[in-house]
């Protein structure tokens, strides 16, 4: 077996230190004596490492990327021993084309790792992922997971990110033979989080509840429901606040023959509701759901929207008037199959989305300049065919990292980090 180390990344709590070590590509260690290249990427590694500790820095995480895809046997072995090494996180692994476009592409993640090694959740199927920055280098991750997708066994489950790793899932709700759905978590300027999601047998009945947390997602309060008609943020986060305070929430319907889009607004966090729409796409009864919602440079709102089968784009619409009447939706340039979209609005003005292509077996990162006008496709995160990589959620953290976490083949959730903050559009 042969191992190629291309990159060492060493995370030291100094910026400056770890933008240093990312720029620099070991492409000297792809040394054709495999043995050697190790030991001289393992003393490099220590000697980083022995000089962070001497320089009184903290090494936070370090992640090697592995070249060659016939070392999964190692890198399985190592995300195996996962809580001795938590330190070593190894990087998917990529062919060696795809591994040479990355190695040029700045947009390529500088983290990848799996909430939880394969085989070792109390559930065997999980979907829809929510990510929420609670504090610095401390997350907070949603999703449901049970026997399938709609089973009556699924529960809402939470992991934090902390210390560096993440912890194990624990059950944030569960109701006896009743699904429950796609969760959002939201943090309130107050610190007040809020985590919303739906229970019912099937999308077409469910209904919209909501727990909250005064302490960092550490305890949460008794289950709320929410008013009848009103199911809260469907799948993608919250991201507006909106100068009185309000909380602008992009929820949809899926009912007989009819698929559109609400806005659903809250101005005292989640006790009082009004909602605003439909919006749909002009002569279409099945046209789009799932809204991405964010405010451009001159003040208007937009949604971003999956659509239903055979439209094939992301769709957008906009609101002039604080998000109380919407145009009708267009189609973007950016292709969609009937897949759940997340997206943000970057501190630096550009919109980065996240978005399956022909499939659900291609996941790619795009970003605007013109708040949605037009696109231009930046990574892709996976492709590999007979594989789903879906329902992403996309954050920015205070530290201006793009955090991405989606659904894995189901099985998994998956977590990645770009730096938007070192790149040109
Ligand atoms: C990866 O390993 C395989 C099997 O050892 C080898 O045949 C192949 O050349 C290697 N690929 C690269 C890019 O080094
Ligand atoms: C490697 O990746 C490239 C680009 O995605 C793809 O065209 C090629 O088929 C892949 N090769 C293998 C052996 O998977
Ligand atoms: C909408 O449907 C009506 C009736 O079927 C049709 O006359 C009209 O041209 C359609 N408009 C668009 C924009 O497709
Ligand atoms: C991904 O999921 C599909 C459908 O469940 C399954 O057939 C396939 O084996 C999975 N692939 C991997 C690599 O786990």
């Amino acid at each position: 077996m042969r191992f190629y180390w291309d990159c060492i990344f060493v995370y030291s709590q100094v910026d400056d230190f770890l933008i240093f070590f990312q720029s620099i590509p070991f492409k000297f260690l792809q040394l054709e004596m495999p043995k050697l290249g190790f030991i001289i990427a393992l003393s490099v590694f220590l000697l980083f490492a022995f000089y962070t500790v001497l320089s009184n820095f903290k090494i936070r995480k370090s992640v090697i990327v592995s070249r060659n895809s016939s070392s999964s046997s190692l890198t399985h072995k190592l995300i195996k021993s996962d809580t001795k090494l938590h330190q070593i996180r190894i990087l998917s692994e990529r062919n060696s084309s795809e591994m040479e476009e990355g190695l040029d592409n700045p947009w390529v993640p500088s983290l990848e790792e799996f909430t939880f090694a394969k085989n070792s959740a109390p559930f065997n199927s999980c979907h829809a992922s929510t990510i929420v920055e609670v504090d610095k280098d401390y997350f907070l991750l949603a999703y449901f997971g049970g026997s399938y997708e709609g089973a009556p066994d699924v529960k809402i489950w939470l992991q934090m990110h902390k210390d560096g790793y993440w912890h194990r899932p624990i059950i944030a709700d569960e109701q006896t033979d009743v699904p429950m759905w796609n969760p959002v978590l939201f943090k309130l300027p107050s610190n007040e989080l809020l985590l919303f999601y739906k229970i019912g047998q099937e999308v077409q009945k469910w209904s919209g509840c909501m727990k909250r947390s005064y302490d960092g997602g550490i305890t949460w309060s008794e289950r709320e429901q929410l008013p009848p008609g009103i199911l809260g943020p469907i799948k993608n986060k919250v991201p507006l606040l909106l100068g009185n305070g309000k909380l602008l929430c992009g929820s949809s319907i899926e009912s007989w023959n009819s698929w559109g889009a609400w806005v659903e607004m809250t101005s005292d966090s989640g006790r009082s509701w009004k909602k605003y729409g439909p919006i749909y796409i002009k002569n279409e009864s099945l046209s789009v759901i799932q809204p991405v919602p964010y405010q451009t440079e001159n003040g208007n709102l937009r949604v971003l929207l999956r659509s239903f089968d055979g439209i094939g784009r992301v769709c957008m619409s906009e609101s002039l008037d604080g998000g109380e009447t919407w145009s009708f939706v267009v189609p973007t340039d950016l292709p969609n199959p009937n897949s759940g979209i997340d997206g943000v609005k970057l501190s630096d003005g550009r919109v980065l989305l996240a978005y399956n292509t022909v499939s659900r077996g291609v996941l790619k990162v795009a970003v605007s300049g013109d708040d949605g006008d037009s696109w231009r496709e930046v990574v892709t995160l996976e492709e590999m065919d007979g594989m789903e990589f879906s329902y992403p959620a996309v954050i920015e953290a205070s530290d201006g990292c793009v955090h991405i976490t989606y659904t894995y083949n189901r099985t998994q959730i998956k977590h990645v980090v770009l730096q938007p903050k070192m790149m040109m559009l």
